[in-house]
């Protein structure tokens, strides 16, 4: 048997995901994903973008200086000051930075957004790369919108960026646009025109605007490709980037006919996956082929049945294999201590002893008053406690009274820099009322653009869950909270989105 080509998994949910509306983080929060993403031993993490804000450049700094496993890399335009700074943060990982530069080379972008000729973008890669190489041989160049360019002048750049010292060269499809079939020949070219090629990595980045960057990624693979760059979830700018879930299990399920293995832990893709969304406050679509709720449910009678006599009838791979435990244990109010670290570990979270001290007094609070505590109340109460924790504004009590003959009122006190405040305020509901009391304790001006609520799970014992969109300033921010009562929930969501509003736009710069 031939052996298996081993293909590099670069993530950039820190980077390329993070410029997804909604989806920006903080540092902390960056942080505790990089650190699964060392779990799920990813070869490279791409941090951020160090020029574009000071959280950025942080976020970068500490992720170089706390992740040990994979390579850390940064992105930074083609200048000396971007990739100076890039190296300021990335110097901390050692030998794993990566400087991660990159110019466009279509037409398109060169007329209209670069306003540069053709010599003019490639002296501009030579000099990037030049400079990158200066502070390290881990060099990687990305074409921007290399599929819109036309083929003999994007064979030209690789050649010209690899003897300057690229170590790997990514072949973006930033908008989206590519085919299978016009991918892997795009990759094939480059192989038999490029003299140099086999200096460095092929690397693709595939944008899922026509819903093809999966396919276009395996094609490229197939056509020689030794990297692909993708997100958790699939996460990005517009209908977001390659996911990193589908293409690695495509790669692993298809064995049979495609000969490249990953280094991939696939154990943590499941715990990886809810740890984003917990944290962006982004859901996964029910849906979403291996991850999604319903990725691994059996409906229909006649597949049921299918599964019970032998599983591979209608599974393709094992929900196991992901890391979804289907055997849910359940956890209830006889549930000790134990038993709650073990059900947290196995869903991938790993939090200190004050952490878990106040993830488990939640949880015997709402043990109290629900039955069953399944593993998506687990990650509410984590959500609640843990992750959206350290927050300026805080919710301390609330009580509101309401109902058919009721003027709705809510009594709220919360904890603003530290410092505690209360009002009472009259409503339209008693949601109106909870909503108007916070915006006045916090002398906010956002707006609300959208309020839902849903149950985690079933039950008339379920936790409620709410999701409030709030703009201020032309800025949208998302915010979720859960309770046992669903006032309590809205207005922690509340809360969520003003403290979202609080933390600075991740990124500065004009056309990233
Ligand atoms: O989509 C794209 O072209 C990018 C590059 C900066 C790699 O994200
Ligand atoms: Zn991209």
């Amino acid at each position: 048997m031939s052996q298996s080509k081993m293909i590099k998994i670069f993530d950039t949910t820190l980077r390329d995901g993070e410029q997804a509306p909604g989806c920006s983080m903080n540092i902390d929060e960056k942080l505790r994903i990089a650190t699964q993403l060392e779990k799920l031993n990813v070869d490279v993490i791409e941090a951020g973008f160090p020029i574009a804000s000071e959280g950025d450049f942080e976020a970068v700094k500490k992720i170089a200086q706390m992740i040990k496993g994979p390579q850390i890399a940064g992105l930074c335009r083609s200048s000396f000051m971007d990739i100076d700074r890039a190296w300021e943060a990335l110097k901390y990982a050692g030998e794993r930075g990566r400087i991660h530069t990159f110019i466009a080379t279509s037409d398109i972008h060169m007329k209209y957004k670069l306003k540069m000729t053709e010599e003019q973008v490639i002296e501009n890669a030579i000099k990037a790369v030049q400079r990158a190489a200066g502070y390290t041989p881990n060099v990687e160049f990305s074409a921007e919108d290399a599929v819109r360019t036309r083929l003999p002048f994007l064979a030209k750049v690789v050649e010209a960026v690899i003897n300057a010292g690229a170590t790997t060269v990514n072949i973006p499809d930033t908008v989206g646009y590519t085919i299978p079939n016009e991918y892997f020949n795009i990759i094939r070219y480059l192989k038999e025109n490029v003299p140099n090629i086999d200096r460095a990595v092929i690397s693709v980045h595939c944008h899922n605007d026509l819903g093809l960057s999966v396919a276009n990624s395996i094609a490229a693979v197939q056509a020689g490709a030794g990297q692909v760059e993708c997100t958790i979830n699939g996460i990005g700018e517009r209908a977001g980037n390659c996911s990193l879930e589908e293409v690695v299990m495509t790669l692993r399920t298809r064995q049979d006919i495609l000969p490249f293995t990953t280094a991939i832990a696939t154990e943590h893709l499941y715990p990886t996956s809810r740890l984003l969304s917990t944290i962006t406050g982004i859901a996964v679509q029910p849906n979403k082929a291996i991850v999604g709720a319903n990725a691994f449910a059996h409906e229909a009678g006649i597949h049921q049945h299918g599964v019970m006599m032998e599983k591979s009838t209608y599974e393709i791979m094992t929900p196991e294999s992901i890391g979804l435990n289907t055997n849910k244990l359940v956890l209830g109010k006889h549930s000790g201590r134990h038993a709650f670290i073990q059900r947290l570990k196995d869903l991938g979270y790993e939090l200190g002893k004050e952490d878990i001290e106040k993830a488990f007094v939640r949880f015997k609070a709402l043990a109290d008053k629900k039955k069953d505590i399944f593993d998506e109340d687990l990650d509410a109460i984590v959500a609640d406690e843990i992750v959206r924790t350290q927050e300026r504004f805080k919710l301390v009590q609330m009580n509101v009274s309401s109902g058919s003959f009721a003027v709705p009122t809510a009594t709220v006190q919360m904890e603003i820099d530290g410092k505690s405040k209360k009002i009472a305020v009259m409503g339209d509901g008693p949601v109106d009322a909870t909503f108007k009391a916070i915006k006045s304790l916090t002398k906010s001006k956002a707006t609300l653009v959208s309020f839902t609520v849903g149950a985690i799970t079933g039950g008339t014992d379920a936790q409620g869950e709410c999701t409030v969109r709030l703009e201020e300033g032309g800025r949208e921010v998302l915010g979720q909270g859960s309770h046992s009562d669903i006032i309590v929930a809205s207005a922690r969501a509340f809360i969520n989105a003003l403290n979202r509003l609080e933390q600075k736009p991740i990124r500065k710069l004009e056309n990233l």
